[in-house]
């Protein structure tokens, strides 16, 4: 109770002004704010990555202190958990209308940590959003600074918010473990937590999300390639394609080529590098939404049309677009349709790395169908 209503206070605080503990305070192109919380300093780690530390130096990936499971505030009308896609009591074991660390929920050999938000107006089979951090973030802090939480308050899905625990809090994007279905690493946990989800909680299956920003939106599509069998879609704001960093998860000096926009493959080897990671796999592909500003100071905006020769490489369609329209969904971003519509570009034309920018996000929970 006590560290579940500090947690509160803490996330209330954050959503004023200052930047929470672990997260982003400085670097190139940053133009949030300085200030971190009282007792943490803003270091520079690199040109691209100042973070907020407690009080002084050491790097301490997530915060340890977890917060307990409560018993639920309402009580659910029929028992027990209930198996894959079946209706019931949505995850009856989880507190509606705050976010609730889960532990034990199965394999996660790199310790990420998971923490779940329920909506007081859960459906019953809900829709699942997996919502990945960038480098330096935490679940808390893309709870707090991202609009999906409102989102699944008026539509009532559920998310799981990952912390990434090592490499300066970015996820595992260029690991043989984290590229390879259930090889480990990262998104093994990941994927962990969305089993677990769907065993015990009554999601949808056919209603399994991801979506991220940068270090989050290269997981993004390290999780649609690797778990298409667990992952229907996937929104990717400021990020790359699957298998183009090279040089380590964390931003580095000099930038990594890909992050430097000097990586192009063709379509067909982009998409070679995802169906390398589940062989034998011959199911669906989830639909994918690719989201860049054209003035992206930390990921160079041609990794946009990397990503789309990757996912149109996987639905078997041209790239050339279908569609294109101006003004969507607000001024100086234009929308291109790929084929049928299974995959999405966004430019934003003069925009940076901050995505999504503020009410973008009901078009990813759109194209999800959510
Ligand atoms: C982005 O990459 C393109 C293609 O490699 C290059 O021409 C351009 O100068 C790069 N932009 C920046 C800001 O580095
Ligand atoms: C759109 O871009 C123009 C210049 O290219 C800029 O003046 C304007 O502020 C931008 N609008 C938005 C909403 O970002």
């Amino acid at each position: 109770m006590i560290s579940s209503l500090v947690l509160f206070i803490i996330l209330t605080f954050h959503s004023v002004a200052a930047v929470p503990p672990y997260g982003q305070c400085g670097g190139q192109g940053y133009a949030g704010s300085t200030q971190c919380d009282p007792g943490y300093v803003c270091v520079k780690l690199n040109d691209w990555y100042s973070q907020c530390q407690p009080g002084g130096n050491t790097p301490t990936p997530v915060p340890t202190t977890s917060t307990p499971v409560t018993t639920p505030t309402v009580t659910p009308t029929t028992t027990s958990s209930t198996p894959t896609g079946t209706a019931g009591p949505p995850a009856p074991s989880i507190p509606a209308g705050t976010l609730t660390r889960l532990t034990n929920f199965g394999t996660n050999p790199s310790n990420v940590g998971i923490f779940v938000y329920k909506p007081t107006s859960v459906k019953v089979n809900p829709g699942l959003l997996l919502a990945l951090h960038g480098c330096g973030g935490t679940a808390q802090q893309y709870f707090s600074g991202s609009g999906f939480r409102q989102l699944a308050d008026q539509r009532g899905f559920m998310i799981i918010y990952g912390s990434a625990a090592n490499d300066m809090n970015c996820w595992d994007v260029t690991g043989a473990n984290s590229l390879t279905h259930d090889g480990g690493g990262d998104s093994r946990a990941l994927a962990s937590a969305v089993r677990y989800a769907l065993s015990n909680w009554g999601v949808n299956p056919d209603k399994v999300f991801v979506t991220g920003t940068s270090s989050g939106a290269m997981m993004t599509n390290v999780m649609a390639g690797v778990y298409p069998d667990l992952i229907k879609g996937g929104a990717v704001f400021a990020g790359v394609a699957m298998g183009c960093l090279s040089r380590g998860n964390a931003p580095v000096f000099p930038a990594d080529p890909c992050a430097a926009g000097q990586v192009s493959r063709t379509a067909q080897q982009w998409g070679d590098r995802v169906r390398q990671a589940y062989p034998g796999y011959t199911g669906p592909y989830p639909k994918m939404q690719l989201w860049h500003g054209t003035s992206d100071p930390v990921l160079n905006y041609t990794n946009l049309n990397e990503e789309v020769k990757q996912w149109t490489n996987i639905h078997a369609y041209s790239q050339t677009a279908t569609t294109t329209s101006s003004g969507v969904p607000r001024q100086n971003w234009s929308k291109s349709v790929y084929g049928s519509g299974l995959v999405e570009g966004y430019t934003g034309q003069g925009s940076g790395h901050g995505l999504p920018e503020s009410g973008t996000e009901a078009s990813a929970i759109d194209f999800f169908g959510l």
